[in-house]
C-alpha cells in the first residue's frame, strides 16, 4: 500500500459527486410546536470540490451538517454520499485529552480498519501533513488551540472519508493562527483532493476558502444564492479580489439576516 489516501482522479472515476442533498427539510418538535429550520434544500458537492455553507448564527448551518455525516435524518428529502461515511471535525477539537496526539490518530485508523502495524507510521505521515511532525507523543494539553485543531484535522484526514465535513473549525482561534491554518488546509485539499464542505459565518473565510459559496437564508434555512469564486489559489484572506467579493455577500447576508429578524 503506497498512500492511504486515494487521489482524485480515482475518487472522480468513482462517483459523479460526493454529496448530493435533493429537497431536505429539517423539522425539530419545540414546546412551541414544529420549528421547520432546512427548508427544501437541493445541493451537489463535486467530487474534488470545496464548498463553503455560508449563513447567519441559527439558521441551521450545523443542523445540515450533521444530517450530511448521517448523525440525523431529514424530515423530507434524500441525501447520498455515495464515497461512504464523510469525516467531521468541529469547532471544539473533540480530542481524547488521555490520549498522545498520535494515539488519537491511530485511534481513527483503527477504526477504519488499518491494521496495527501500519497505524503508527500512517498516523506519523497525518501528522507530517498538517505540519505537526514530532508532536506524535505530545498530551493534548501541550498543544496550542491551532496545533489541537492540526491534530483533529489530521484526525479526520485519517479516516480516509471522500468527504471532509467541516464546523467552523477555526472559530476558536486567533486570527494570524486562522491564517495559517486556512493555507494549510488549501494545500491539503490540493494535495489529497478531498471533497470539502466547509460550515462558517465568516465571509472572508467563505471566500478565501472556497471554489463555491452556497448562502443560506434564515428561518428557515433554504439555499439563497451561490457565488463560484473564480480566485487563484492560493489566496490571501487581504487580496483584494476576495475583499471585493466578501462585500458583495455581505450585503448579500445583511439583506437575509434583515428579512429574517433578530439576530
Ligand atoms: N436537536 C434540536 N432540537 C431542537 N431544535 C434544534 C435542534 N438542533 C438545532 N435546533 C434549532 O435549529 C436552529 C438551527 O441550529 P443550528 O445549530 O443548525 O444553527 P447554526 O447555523 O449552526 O448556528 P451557529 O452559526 O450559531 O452555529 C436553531 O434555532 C436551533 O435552536
Ligand atoms: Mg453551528
Amino acid at each position: 500500500m503506497a498512500t492511504l489516501l486515494t487521489k482524485a482522479e480515482d475518487r472522480a472515476a468513482v462517483t459523479a459527486h460526493a454529496a448530493r442533498l435533493q429537497h431536505v427539510s429539517k423539522s425539530f418538535a419545540t414546546p412551541a410546536g414544529r420549528q421547520l429550520v432546512l427548508d427544501d434544500i437541493s445541493l451537489d458537492v463535486a467530487p474534488g470540490e470545496f464548498v463553503t455553507l455560508l449563513g447567519a448564527s441559527g439558521c441551521g448551518k450545523s443542523t445540515l451538517l450533521n444530517l450530511v455525516a448521517g448523525l440525523d435524518a431529514p424530515s423530507a428529502g434524500a441525501i447520498e454520499t455515495p464515497g461512504g461515511r464523510p469525516a467531521l471535525m468541529f469547532q471544539e477539537h473533540a480530542l481524547f485529552p488521555w490520549l498522545t496526539a498520535g494515539k488519537n490518530i491511530e485511534l481513527a485508523l483503527r477504526l477504519r480498519g488499518v491494521e496495527r502495524a501500519a497505524r503508527r507510521p500512517e498516523a506519523e505521515r497525518l501528522l507530517e501533513l498538517v505540519r505537526l511532525g514530532g508532536a506524535y507523543g505530545k498530551r493534548v494539553h501541550e498543544l496550542s488551540g491551532g496545533m489541537r485543531q492540526r491534530v483533529a484535522l489530521a484526525r479526520a484526514l485519517a479516516q480516509d472519508s471522500e468527504l471532509l465535513l467541516m464546523d467552523e473549525p477555526f472559530a476558536a482561534l486567533d486570527a494570524i493562527t486562522r491564517d495559517v491554518l486556512h493555507d494549510e488546509l488549501t494545500r491539503i485539499w490540493r494535495e489529497t483532493n478531498v471533497s470539502v464542505l466547509f460550515v462558517t459565518h465568516n465571509v472572508r473565510e467563505a471566500v478565501r476558502l472556497a471554489q463555491r459559496v452556497v448562502l443560506l437564508s434564515s428561518r428557515p434555512g433554504r439555499v439563497a444564492r451561490e457565488w463560484t469564486v473564480d480566485i487563484e489559489q492560493p489566496r490571501r484572506i487581504e487580496d483584494a479580489a476576495v475583499a471585493e467579493l466578501s462585500v458583495e455577500i455581505t450585503e448579500e447576508l445583511r439583506g437575509e439576516i434583515r428579512r429574517h429578524g433578530r439576530h
